[in-house]
């Protein structure tokens, strides 16, 4: 019987996810990502090597789990080149366990464009990826999917009718340089080895896999609450990150998803505009910043951080009905005297618990007795604040520095 796993988010993105993911890899048949694109920043550090990846499924690390790119998933052909090109450098095989859905539309140069002039009006501060426009255009039924390229009259057609969209948004309401078909057609043929490698129809990998009985590891990017339905509209992604997004993403249906783990980090960290109630603008804030490294993957930008909110966090559980929670950089909270957790709210401010800080460092533990007293009391309150069993710790970057409970 294949057990299948959703690991996501359930803040604003950046709780870890990649490290968890390839810590459970080990395990599984196969990692899907279903949502998002190469907006993600998953960072994983083995061995001391550090790797960052945006859109190939965090398994890729072991050799002999499967790795698929569902239907969810933009597509940006130079960045998933650039991607496999840096990882084979490194000895990664990609050959016969990496596949890409057919139906995945594509980011073109110019939705990356489109982005990056709006943004500048519009101030969502996107990561400049070409996400949301991608995603217009695929709800708007005039993508390029990845499997438009095995067929050049359609591909033609399809590029003519969406440069020329594109260029209409660019020229005339912004009045920026509009994009050459040919160019983008040139584009798309520099990549096309890609199609032929590994393009391939996701249902009848996964529905093979699941009759095989193989176990599958479901990898979210971003957060719960970038979710474009759930999250703090308009201050979000443009895919749903949350639970339901595997279903449509992937196209598996609720019944084989058997656990769901939401990953939360031990405070909140934000990256963009956007409402954020416990953020800190003080000593604390920076210090938070600066133990938890917490500096975009993706963009570089500096995250902005406060401190945990346990009436959100409770919201996303229920969300994604999440099974088990994973609590990462708890190590980040060593040094401080006081850390504090949100409990409520009153008049949207937050309302605090004071927890005292244990002042010892977390790194080495290696199961949960091994912590000190003051850090599990912490790890108790959240648990049954929110009424959900933490089942993994993440005290360090490292793939040995968790545990599991
Ligand atoms: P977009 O996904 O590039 O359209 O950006 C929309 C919002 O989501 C911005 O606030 C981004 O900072 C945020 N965002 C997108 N991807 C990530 C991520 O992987 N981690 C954290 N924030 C993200």
């Amino acid at each position: 019987m294949s057990e299948n796993t959703l690991i996501l988010g359930l803040q604003w993105g950046d709780e870890g996810k990649g490290k968890i993911v390839d810590a459970l890899s080990e395990n599984v048949h196969a990692v899907c990502r279903f949502q998002g694109g190469h907006n993600a920043g998953h960072t994983i550090k083995v061995n001391g090597k550090k790797t960052v990846l945006h859109l190939t499924p965090s398994g890729i690390l072991h050799k002999n789990v499967n790795c698929l790119i569902g239907n969810g998933v933009v597509l940006a052909l130079d960045a998933l080149n650039e991607e496999i090109v840096e990882l084979e450098n490194e000895g990664i095989d990609f050959n016969e366990r990496f596949f890409v859905s057919n139906n995945c539309a594509l980011i073109l140069p110019s939705h990356i464009k489109i982005d990056q002039v709006r943004d500048k009006t519009e101030s969502i501060g996107t990561t400049g990826r070409g996400i949301g426009p991608a995603y217009e255009d695929k709800v708007g039924r005039r993508a390029i999917r990845f499997g438009d390229i095995g067929d050049q009259n359609i591909l033609e057609e399809k590029v003519k009718s969406l440069i020329e969209y594109h260029n209409k948004i660019l020229v005339d309401i912004h009045k920026e340089n509009k994009f050459e078909v040919q160019d983008i057609f040139d584009y798309i043929e520099k990549y096309k080895h890609l199609y032929e490698k590994y393009s391939c129809d996701s249902y009848e990998i996964i529905e093979r896999w699941s009759s095989d009985g193989l176990s599958m590891l479901f990898e979210g990017a971003q957060g719960t609450l970038l979710d474009i339905d759930h999250g703090t509209y308009p201050y979000v992604t443009s895919s749903n990150t949350t639970a339901g997004g595997v279903s449509t993403g992937l196209g598996i249906g609720p019944k084989n998803i058997h656990k769901i783990v939401g990953i939360t980090k031990a405070y909140t960290t934000r990256v963009g505009e956007g409402p954020f109630l416990t953020e800190l603008f003080d000593k604390d804030g920076e210090m938070l910043a600066k133990r938890g490294h917490e500096f975009g993957a993706t963009t570089g930008r500096p995250r902005r951080c406060g401190w945990l909110d346990l009436v959100a966090l409770k919201k996303t559980i229920f969300l994604n009905s999440v099974t088990d929670l994973c609590l990462t950089k708890l190590d980040v909270l060593d040094e401080f005297d006081e850390i504090k957790v949100c409990v409520e709210y009153s008049d949207n401010q937050p309302i605090y618990k004071t927890f005292k800080g244990w002042g010892e460092p977390t790194s080495q533990a290696k199961n949960i007795t091994e912590l000190p007293k003051l850090a599990q009391d912490y790890i108790n309150f959240i648990e049954e604040n929110v009424k959900t069993s933490i089942s993994i710790l993440s005290v360090g970057p490292s793939r040995d520095e968790t545990i599991f409970i």
